[in-house]
């Protein structure tokens, strides 16, 4: 088997000051499986060992109606939660925008917004995009291209000729305990539901495309040849549209096990993937990805709950409505789904909950084996 070296140049981005640490070289058994060049160091977890990462969705930047008012409102939120919370790292699950509204001339300068204060926490992160981020004026490519540029601790990526039209942001992350492992202890991986409207004006297809099943396949055979056998590691899943068995759990939700708001009622339609045979990357990803501990979806601003889906095993999250563009009701609040994994405890579960702008917790479960 061929190493290769590469130089990993560790810059302090999270301590908050700018000097760089002396380069250390880090063996990688397969360049594609260390995807992230400098400045972008490794994501890693914190010094004692535990991991939060924190979600923020459905932000629907750039409104026609009171729009100024409603970022401002959004960056406060997202400010005070990044201050309050420190994560380690924050997953912006989809509908940045609502491109419907977005004019060409200044779609970045809205973007920027959003990026502003992940920017200025130096916080690692990286985002999906939803059927609100395909429109006339803006297009899935353009937002991950223009965040790339845009914020140096950006993660997002696309993947060339997987994913459909609308659908070019599929791609993982690696995580690792130290920044010089070999192997990380955790893969994030994010899946793109298209939805929307192409620059054309045909509506896009609005569920993760079946030629991400097999790319799935093909990626974790290679990180298996790596890194060793999926087993050893866990894995979270993002997507902004929820499957199509989101359907079937919300039928059968019991509140005291799977609390949180269940205030939208998903139709077959528009509100979930299609059809059930949409949902083949959900069978690939079962079979392929061991200790995944969720599949975590915005799209339906009223639910909160975590389910789980039997005969796959996969349990599916749902975020908390971050902006305050978008439909919903003032009651329902707005807020972040936190995940937190404690030392040692990686492959075997992790505690996830909402929590709501004024610090206040709520829809807190345990995700392991147990967790129905
Ligand atoms: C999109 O861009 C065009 C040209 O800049 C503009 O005329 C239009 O108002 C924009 N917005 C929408 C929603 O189409
Ligand atoms: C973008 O342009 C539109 C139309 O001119 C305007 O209403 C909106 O406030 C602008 N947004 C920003 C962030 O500059
Ligand atoms: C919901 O779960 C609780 C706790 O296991 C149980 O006591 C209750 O009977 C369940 N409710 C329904 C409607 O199944």
């Amino acid at each position: 088997m061929m190493f290769s070296f590469q130089t990993l140049l560790v810059l302090t981005y999270l301590s908050g000051t700018s000097f760089a640490l002396p380069a250390v070289q880090i063996p990688l058994l397969n360049d594609a499986l260390d995807p992230y060049a400098s400045p972008r160091p490794r994501v890693t977890f914190s010094t004692d060992g535990s991991f939060k990462l924190l979600v923020f969705s459905d932000l629907h930047f750039g409104e026609r109606d009171r729009g100024d008012e409603k970022d401002a409102q959004s960056v406060q939120l997202m400010t005070r939660i990044l201050a309050e919370e420190q994560p380690d790292y924050v997953v912006i699950n989809g509908d940045l925008l609502t491109g419907d509204d977005t004019f060409a001339s200044n779609v970045t300068a809205v973007l920027d917004q959003i990026f502003a204060p992940l920017n200025a926490a130096r916080v690692p992160f990286s985002s999906t995009h939803g059927n609100h981020d395909n429109h006339l004026n803006i297009t899935h490519a353009q937002e991950i291209e223009y965040e790339q540029a845009a914020a140096p601790l950006s993660y997002t990526r696309a993947s060339p000729g997987v994913g459909g039209q609308g659908g070019e942001g599929c791609y993982w992350v690696p995580v690792y305990k130290n920044a010089d492992d070999e192997a990380p202890a955790l893969v994030l991986w994010f899946f793109d539901s298209r939805g929307g409207i192409s620059s054309s004006g045909e509506a896009l297809a609005d569920w993760v495309d079946e030629s991400v099943a097999e790319w799935i396949a093909r990626e974790t055979e290679q990180m298996n040849d790596a890194w060793g056998p999926s087993e050893q590691r866990a894995a979270l899943a993002f997507t902004h549209i929820p499957p199509h068995f989101a359907l079937d759990l919300q039928a059968n939700l019991n509140s005291t096990l799977e609390p949180g708001l269940n205030e939208d009622h998903m139709g077959p339609h528009g509100s979930t993937q299609s059809t059930p045979g949409n949902d083949a990357f959900i069978s690939s990803l079962a079979h392929n990805v061991k200790n995944l501990h969720a599949l975590v979806s915005g799209h339906d601003h009223g639910l909160e709950w975590c389910k789980r889906e039997t005969t796959t095993g996969v349990v599916l999250c749902f975020n908390k409505h971050s902006g305050y563009g978008g439909y919903g009701q003032d009651w329902w609040g707005f807020g972040a789904r936190i995940f937190q994994f404690a030392p040692d405890e990686v492959t075997r579960g992790v505690e996830t909950w909402i929590r709501l702008e004024d610090g206040s917790v709520r829809a807190k479960v345990h995700l392991n084996s147990q967790y129905e």
